[in-house]
């Protein structure tokens, strides 16, 4: 799997999250299988980024590359003068968001509000690939299948994207106005693929190695990318590479890894955010963790109560220790919700 020069070491992509894919995160999921993530989406507007969010988001101290920025915005302009800021600060690989169902950036609905105005859509492409090509720089494109269920354009933006020089397409099987509600579909990522010949990322719902194989046999896509299934979970993407690889399952992690894994990555959180603030937004990525796990509800109430570091690690290595005793390896999720489950994961 290449994107422009860049060879990844896999197929199995994290999806960009905006509060949750930061550059711990990232990480994480690459130590534990995958092979590409791409950074929180930046805006396009200057006067935001020296904004302590914006310059954290574009911050890849050690971050093992490619490093991928996405950008969001309406202006083909500022979008090519975001795309030129992120690639002085190192980005490797630019992607465009044509995805996100809710920004507004300048007033203006950004990220999968462009696909209904292909003409806008298009400039900023041209915009941002007359940027970053001189500095050898790909530029990929991340979108939905389309606007609402009858105007779904995803295949028309696909070939005029890479007639601009796109050098890969992500689709998210769902529309715009689905939101993140009803089921992805999967012809319209397979239609995309048949119609362009530069990779394609099929998205939306992939939480298991069935599914994962499902979706690459649906759409004949060149990678998977996963979202929300990977928070609290990080290490699906090992348990997919496996699945792929051997056809059998990977067994469940060691609960004591898990635990171990968790602090590591709390860590590297606190050193990101500061003390004050990374243990106040470390708790979604706790809860997640903990949320299918025997006590994990029960667990999360107190937790959510600590507000120091120490307090925080204490707690969260207490739970894994007396896990670890009852479970050698993670126990399977019971009466857990769902990995996917929207409401859940959006509230938390
Ligand atoms: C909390 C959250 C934040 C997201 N932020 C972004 C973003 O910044 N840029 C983007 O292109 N998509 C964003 N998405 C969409 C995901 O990248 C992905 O397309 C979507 O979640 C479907 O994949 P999944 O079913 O594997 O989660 C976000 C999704 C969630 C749940």
């Amino acid at each position: 799997m290449m994107i422009g020069p860049h060879v990844l070491p896999n197929r199995l992509f994290v999806a960009p999250m905006a509060g949750v894919t930061d550059r711990p995160f990232r990480q994480l999921c690459r130590q534990l299988g995958a092979g590409y993530a791409v950074s929180e989406m930046v805006t396009s507007r200057k006067d935001l980024w020296q904004s302590l969010k914006t310059s954290r988001r574009a911050d890849h101290t050690g971050e093992p590359g490619p490093i991928a920025v996405q950008i969001a915005g309406t202006d083909a302009q500022m979008m090519a003068e975001a795309a030129a800021y992120n690639i002085d600060r190192g980005a490797q690989i630019i992607d465009i968001n044509m995805g996100c169902p809710a920004k507004k950036v300048c007033n203006k609905w950004a990220g999968s509000a462009l696909m209904r105005d292909e003409a806008l859509a298009l400039q900023i492409v041209a915009a941002v690939v007359a940027v970053a090509a001189p500095r050898s720089v790909p530029v990929t494109l991340k979108m939905r299948t389309g606007w609402c269920h009858t105007e779904r354009n995803a295949v028309a933006i696909a070939r005029a994207a890479e007639a601009a020089g796109v050098a890969m397409l992500t689709v998210h099987g769902r529309t715009r106005e689905q939101g993140y509600t009803g089921q992805a579909e999967y012809d319209t990522i397979a239609a995309v693929k048949a119609a362009v010949r530069v990779p394609v990322v099929a998205n939306g719902d992939i939480d298991s190695p069935e599914k994962a194989v499902a979706v690459l046999q649906a759409t004949g896509a060149d990678a998977l990318m996963i979202g929300r299934a990977a928070m609290g979970r990080p290490w699906i993407f090992r348990e997919i590479a496996h699945y792929l690889a051997t056809g059998s399952h990977l067994a469940p992690p060691a609960t004591a890894d898990v635990g171990r894994w968790l602090v590591e990555h709390l860590h590297q959180h606190y050193a990101l955010y500061g003390d004050f603030t990374g243990v106040r937004s470390a708790r979604k990525h706790i809860g997640w963790a903990v949320r299918a796990l025997p006590g994990g509800e029960a667990f999360r109430s107190v937790m959510n109560t600590l507000d120091t570091v120490d307090a925080q690690v204490a707690a969260v290595r207490h739970y894994f220790d007396q896990l670890a005793q009852a479970h050698a390896t993670l126990p399977a999720a019971a009466d857990a919700p769902a990995a996917n489950d929207d409401q859940a994961i959006l509230q938390a």
